[in-house]
């Protein structure tokens, strides 16, 4: 978590494009932020508890200008969000600051040995033994000094550095945390995510683990920590600044579900063969014999990417028949797994950045797996350490809620499921149907967005519950998993998913008037079930919302509330489910006047374990 910003140039402040910058990866944390630049030869910091607008509110008081400068968006890991523990972290003469995303695991440790040299910390930060470590190896270069104090360092990170007698030279280094270089043409720029250089450049380069880059306003130089110079490659961003603004949408949530008829096309755009009734994944090309003639599929992932894994499992079980199994990677990742020879990692996460989906991906690599991903994030780490995979194209997601990555995930394993079975059971004709089904979810997805009238309405309504229970049977189950998760990340709700069968052995305990039902009820083969399962809801006195098929009279009946969402195939119609329940969620966060893309001690990308 975390964002860090920092920049060099010559003759110019640069202070407003870190305070832009850090705007961009406010999603990353937003508890504390702060900012130091140099001028004339003087480091000044500013810090804030609170949110980027508060630094700015800072800023406007006392202003601070600099051609070189670092900043930070904190989610406090070690210390509260306090002034004093925000970054920039100085080191002991006041001239090194540093901004730090990741845990330095040795800290105390290190702290503990630099205290005895008779360093003074003020922070309760592992980021400010970082920067008194730099500062006992500063020997007049800072790169070098960075470069040697590293080598004492366990743990995750990804810094910029920057020292008043330096005024010229900004040093980045990263191991486990996020860190690209952005080339301007007279600037150059470090940051834990393009989105905070698109304003300035599109040209990137990702450092990779272990790796530095030393920038001046010259140019800039790229080293493993070792010293070694490496040549990276120059990458083109291809999106744009508009792609990361709200366009007129009162918050990134609501634009990110409302783009979804546009991005779940873009998830398979080019990749759906209508004629063969078959789909084309590129990223997996060199991987087809291996899934051809896998044992079994074991999906790692972390929150909203494990409950698309969850519908994954379902979908590729169905249509290909071979075994998926579906894990937390923060469990994986500690466990004892049993890899097989024939065994595939398939690692699903939208910011390709989350620490425990990596680490799991790396173990089951380790082991022996081939790893393919389902990532959204391009460059990201995931994306470039797994052995090949799927974009989901799905564009940046800002709000901290998943959405749109939600849906292009499931695009994405539905068009494998049909690779997959194509090269298994699935017939020609079927396949054919599944691309034809595939092709009308954008316009049904517009279908359902058209009702965001009424279900903001429900919303309204129900908004002053405080427990809300979900069902769903089959596919749709993990859609339950997946609107109590919207509901209790943005409107802090407490919302429980469970198999609408399983309702019965222990939560029927809780139904009565003040606990809402969601129940996610489609005409699919388990809706003579849940409609039972609807009766029991009813005859203890619960009230119902249903998510139901365009033209159900049945449910109608037994719901006190009903939204409807076109048919569709039974593997696809999580897609669709799902919608109005982001939608659900949503509203009832902003009648509640919760903050919706920057919900309370939740950060988008989670780079700590
Ligand atoms: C965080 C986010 C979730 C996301 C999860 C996994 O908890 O708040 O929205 O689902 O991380 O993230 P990933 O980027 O790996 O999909």
């Amino acid at each position: 978590m975390c964002g860090i910003v920092g920049c060099v140039t010559r003759g110019r402040d640069i202070v407003p494009i870190l305070v832009e910058g850090l705007r961009r990866v406010e999603y990353r944390g937003y508890d504390s932020a702060g900012v130091a630049a140099i001028e004339d030869g003087v480091l000044t910091v500013r810090k804030v508890a609170g949110k980027i607008s508060g630094l700015q509110e800072l800023l406007d008081e006392q202003p601070v200008s600099g051609s070189i400068g670092v900043a930070h968006t904190r989610w406090a890991t070690h210390g509260a969000p306090s002034q004093v523990n925000a970054h920039p972290q100085l080191d002991g003469t006041g001239k090194i600051a540093l901004v730090h995303n990741g845990i330095v695991e040795n800290y105390r440790a290190l702290r503990k040995s630099l205290e005895e040299k008779g360093h003074v910390f003020e922070s309760e930060t592992d980021t400010e033994v970082l920067v008194h470590l730099i500062e006992q190896h500063y020997e007049g270069d800072i790169a070098g000094a960075v470069r040697s104090a590293l080598a004492g360092v366990q743990g995750a990170y990804g810094i910029a550095v920057i020292h008043a007698d330096e005024p010229g030279v900004l040093v980045g280094a990263r191991n486990g945390s996020p860190l690209v270089v952005g080339i301007g043409s007279d600037c150059y720029y470090v940051a834990s995510d393009v989105a905070a250089l698109i304003r300035h450049t599109r040209n990137v380069v990702y450092l990779d683990d272990l790796e530095m880059v030393v920038a001046t306003p010259d140019g800039f130089s790229t080293t493993t920590l070792e010293n070694e110079l490496i040549t990276k490659d120059v990458e083109h961003v291809t999106w744009n600044i508009d792609m990361i603004e709200k366009n007129g949408f009162p918050h990134f949530m609501l634009k990110e579900i409302f783009e979804q008829d546009r991005t779940v096309t873009d998830a398979v755009r080019g990749r759906l063969i209508e004629l063969a009734g078959d789909a084309v994944l590129g990223g997996l090309r060199d991987h087809r014999r291996a899934l051809n003639t896998a044992n079994r599929i074991i999906i790692l992932a972390c929150g909203t990417s494990w409950h698309a894994g969850l519908i994954g499992e379902y979908m590729i079980e169905d249509l290909a028949r071979v075994p998926v199994e579906v894990e937390y990677a923060s469990e994986f990742r500690y466990r004892n797994p049993v890899i097989e020879p024939d065994d595939i990692a398939l690692i699903i996460s939208q910011s390709g950045e989350t620490t425990d989906t990596l680490a799991a991906m790396n173990e089951a690599q380790r082991r022996g797996a081939i790893a393919l991903g389902i990532v959204n994030v391009v460059g990201s780490t995931i994306a470039r350490q797994s052995d090949g995979g799927v974009f989901t194209h799905a564009g940046p997601e800002i709000g901290v809620a998943s959405t749109k990555a939600f849906t292009s995930q499931l695009m994405v394993l539905a068009a494998l499921a049909l690779m997959l079975g194509r090269s298994r059971d699935v017939s020609v004709t079927e396949g054919r149907h599944i691309v034809k089904a595939m092709g009308g979810i954008p316009g049904q997805i517009r279908e359902i967005l058209a009702r965001d009238e009424k279900i903001d309405d429900i919303a309204r309504r129900y908004a002053h519950h405080s427990n809300f229970l979900y069902l769903g049977r089959g596919y749709n189950f993990p859609v339950a998993l997946e609107g109590a998760l919207k509901l209790k990340e943005i409107s802090y709700v407490h919302a429980e998913g469970y198999p609408a069968a399983e309702m019965k052995h222990g939560p029927i305990a809780l139904i009565d008037e003040n606990m809402p039902v969601v129940v996610v009820a489609p005409q699919d083969e388990f809706y003579k079930k849940i409609l039972s399962n609807m009766e029991e809801v009813k005859s203890r006195g619960g009230r119902i919302i249903a998510i139901t098929s365009e033209g159900d009279e049945q449910v109608k009946k037994l719901a006190d509330d009903v939204i409807e969402i076109p048919r569709t195939m039974r593997h696809l119609t999580p897609i669709l489910a799902v919608v109005p329940l982001q939608l659900l969620a949503y509203h009832i966060a902003v009648e509640r006047g919760c903050h919706v893309d920057q919900p309370r001690n939740l950060a988008k990308s989670v780079t700590v374990e």
